[in-house]
């Protein structure tokens, strides 16, 4: 079989990751997948700010229309609504399979991807989008496929959580804490987007559309960040035997007034009894629990933010989408038929 072609977009926190470990795994990937995988080109904005970080020179452009026409499988980790979007409606007219670790482009314009990969015969790929490193997506793509989910609820923002965290147990300043989840590459490119909440609530929509079979628009979720939590609030719930932590909740409800069935989505910080596994989520971890009709209940735990944590997430959609190519096979579709509707906050009985 002849080496499949990746191409890189993006090589920050993630990104580079990501190179590291093709570069130096590729021989073991490649017996894996029965095919080489050759990184074939990285496009970042800037290559020399990238002349020392290991990766071949010759491999970064600035050029990622060029890099993507003849790629196999396009790894888009640069972020942001445009250009990703455009680059990922290119890749896939151009015969590639994409993986994507971006949450606020799939938040956004999700639904109009998926139908394009679909027309297109082409698989969209985004492990990593949610809680990094934790299998969530394929869980709840194919493993839960043929359950019924009522309610997902947990941590699903690592930096808000480091930061929350280290209020708590080292009483240290929201600022310090956030300049440390800045160095641990935790925080997105504009911080504003976790410490407001937007990032839970991406990671919210797309979770509750997987989970509930429906399009559940950004819009509809309800969001509430974290900097109005002061050092004193998160001191007394200490004293009282509780922690501030950021919730995302998604859950199935039925509208009290019409009895209609719609679905719930929101993220605000709440407060966790110590003793509950979500009070003993520390650092960047994150922790999502679902309730199913048939399983039961579910917990999934581990690093929801990170550079290698998240290129663990990247490189497995990377080996799902070579054995495609290599084997063939319709892939995984997106299947949002419900059409359920999101229900206002007004509707919302929280019960942890
Ligand atoms: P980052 O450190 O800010 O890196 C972004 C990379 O993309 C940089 O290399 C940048 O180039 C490149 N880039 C940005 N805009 C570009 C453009 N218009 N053209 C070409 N290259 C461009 O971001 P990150 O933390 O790696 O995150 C990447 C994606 O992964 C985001 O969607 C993020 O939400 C998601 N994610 C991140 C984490 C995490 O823990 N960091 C976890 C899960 C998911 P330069 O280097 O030249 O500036
Ligand atoms: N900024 C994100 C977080 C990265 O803190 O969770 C992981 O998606």
């Amino acid at each position: 079989y002849r080496n499949l072609r990746i191409a890189l977009l993006g090589a920050g926190s993630v990104g580079s990751q990501v190179a590291a470990l093709l570069l130096e795994h590729g021989d073991e990937l490649a017996q894996r997948v029965g095919a080489g995988l050759e990184l074939v080109g990285v496009a970042v904005r800037d290559p020399e700010k990238h002349r020392d970080s290991g990766i071949p020179f010759e491999l970064f452009t600035t050029d990622a229309e060029s890099l993507i026409v003849g790629a196999d499988i396009v790894v888009e980790v640069m972020g942001g609504l445009s250009p990703a979007r455009e680059l990922i409606t290119l890749a896939m007219t151009s015969g590639a399979d994409v993986v994507t670790a971006n949450k606020a482009l799939l938040a956004t314009h999700g639904p109009e991807l998926f139908e394009l990969a679909e027309q297109l015969g082409a698989q969209l790929y985004y492990e990593a989008s949610v809680a990094a490193a934790i299998p969530i997506i394929r869980p709840l793509r194919e493993s839960l496929a043929g359950d019924r989910i009522e309610r997902i609820y947990g941590i699903v923002n690592g930096s808000t959580n480091y930061i929350l965290d280290r209020m708590d147990a080292d009483d240290l300043a929201a600022e310090d804490a956030q300049q440390i989840a800045l160095e641990l590459g935790y925080l997105e490119a504009d911080p504003t987007l976790d410490v407001e909440g937007y990032d839970a609530a991406q990671k919210a929509a797309i979770l509750a559309s997987l989970a509930f079979h429906t399009t559940v628009p950004l819009e509809a979720v309800h969001r509430e960040g974290i900097t109005n939590v002061t050092h004193e609030q998160v001191r007394s719930a200490r004293e009282a035997g509780f922690v501030v932590k950021l919730l995302a909740v998604c859950e199935r409800l039925v509208d009290p007034t019409s009895g209609e069935e719609g679905v719930s989505v929101r993220v605000h910080p709440a407060l966790v009894p110590r003793t509950h596994p979500l009070g003993a989520v520390h650092g960047g971890n994150n922790a999502v629990f679902l309730e199913a009709a048939a399983a039961g209940p579910l917990m999934f735990y581990g690093a929801g933010a990170g550079g290698i944590q998240t290129a663990s997430a990247v490189l497995g959609d990377v080996v799902s989408a070579a054995r495609r190519h290599v084997l063939g096979g319709p892939g995984v579709a997106e299947s949002t038929h419900a059409n359920l509707p999101v229900l206002p906050i007004a509707h919302v009985v929280t019960r942890y």
